[in-house]
């Protein structure tokens, strides 16, 4: 652990979403293809997920690919998704070994076929570890997952399972694709813009915003830690007044 940062370990988010953006930036900064952005990137998801699981945080949900995303060019997009496929299958010892358990949010549908299947493979091969979950978002728009969830609302409540009068935030929650987990407590974007870019909309109603323009590929251990610590310091209310929470 770093000597200079100081992170309280019995005050740890429990959740940590990231979106992490600035890939193409960086490689272009350095005359690269933007690919060559991706794959450095590739080397911060590594790192990160470890320090997690060192740390003992127990939920990690990354932003890998928006619903928009399929919005760029064929090259890029399917650059991605093979970086991707390479991922999951290059780190499943890991996973295994370091009590890591793979989960995913996004349209799956909509992700090629080798892509799934590694993914579901993973996930399978994964589902008893109990040390960190590793969560990712793939093809996920929050948007998206909302119209997802409404679907599978209303046809509870046409089927007489569910009565929409008693509907409440817990209903609404469990059928989103994030049912189980809880909501993150910090979010980190990387890459200095300052925008949600439909990630977690539901999710992140209370969680702590830390902006950072570190480009994700340059997005390792340390910074990572000063976000944590910085978390830390922050005085959560939902709602309540500075006095009452102290008084809790
Ligand atoms: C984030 O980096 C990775 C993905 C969105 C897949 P970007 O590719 O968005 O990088 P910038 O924002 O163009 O620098
Ligand atoms: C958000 O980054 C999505 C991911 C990090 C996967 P983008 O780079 O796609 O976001 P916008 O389009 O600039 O808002
Ligand atoms: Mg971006």
């Amino acid at each position: 652990m770093s000597e200079s940062i100081e992170v309280d370990l019995n005050r740890l988010p429990r959740h940590v979403a990231i979106i992490m953006d600035g890939n193409g930036r960086w490689a272009q900064k350095k005359r690269k293809p933007r690919l060559f952005g991706h794959k450095a990137g590739a080397t911060s998801v590594q790192e990160i997920v470890e320090v997690s699981g060192e740390l003992g945080i127990e939920f990690l949900t990354l932003y890998a690919f928006s619903s928009e995303n399929w919005r760029r060019p064929e090259q890029e997009v399917s650059g991605l998704m093979s970086i991707l496929k390479h991922y999951l299958e290059s780190e499943l010892p890991k996973m295994q070994k370091n009590g890591i358990r793979l989960v995913s949010i996004g349209d799956q549908t909509r992700l090629p076929d080798a892509v799934r299947k590694s993914l579901q493979s993973v996930i399978k091969a994964t589902e008893n570890n109990r040390k960190l979950t590793l969560n990712l978002a793939l093809s996920y728009g929050g948007r998206d997952e909302i119209v997802r969830a409404v679907k599978k609302i209303s046809q509870r409540c046409v089927s007489g399972d569910l009565d929409v009068q008693s509907l409440c935030d817990d209903d609404i929650s469990q059928s989103l694709d994030t049912c189980g987990m809880p909501d993150p407590d910090l979010l980190i974007r990387t890459g200095g813009e300052a925008r949600l870019s439909n990630f977690l909309l539901w999710q992140l109603s209370y969680a702590e915003i830390y902006f950072t323009g570190v480009m994700w590929p340059d997005f390792r251990k340390d910074v990572y830690l000063n976000a944590i610590a910085d978390f830390q310091q922050r005085q959560r209310r939902f709602g309540k007044t500075g006095e009452q929470v102290i008084k809790e």
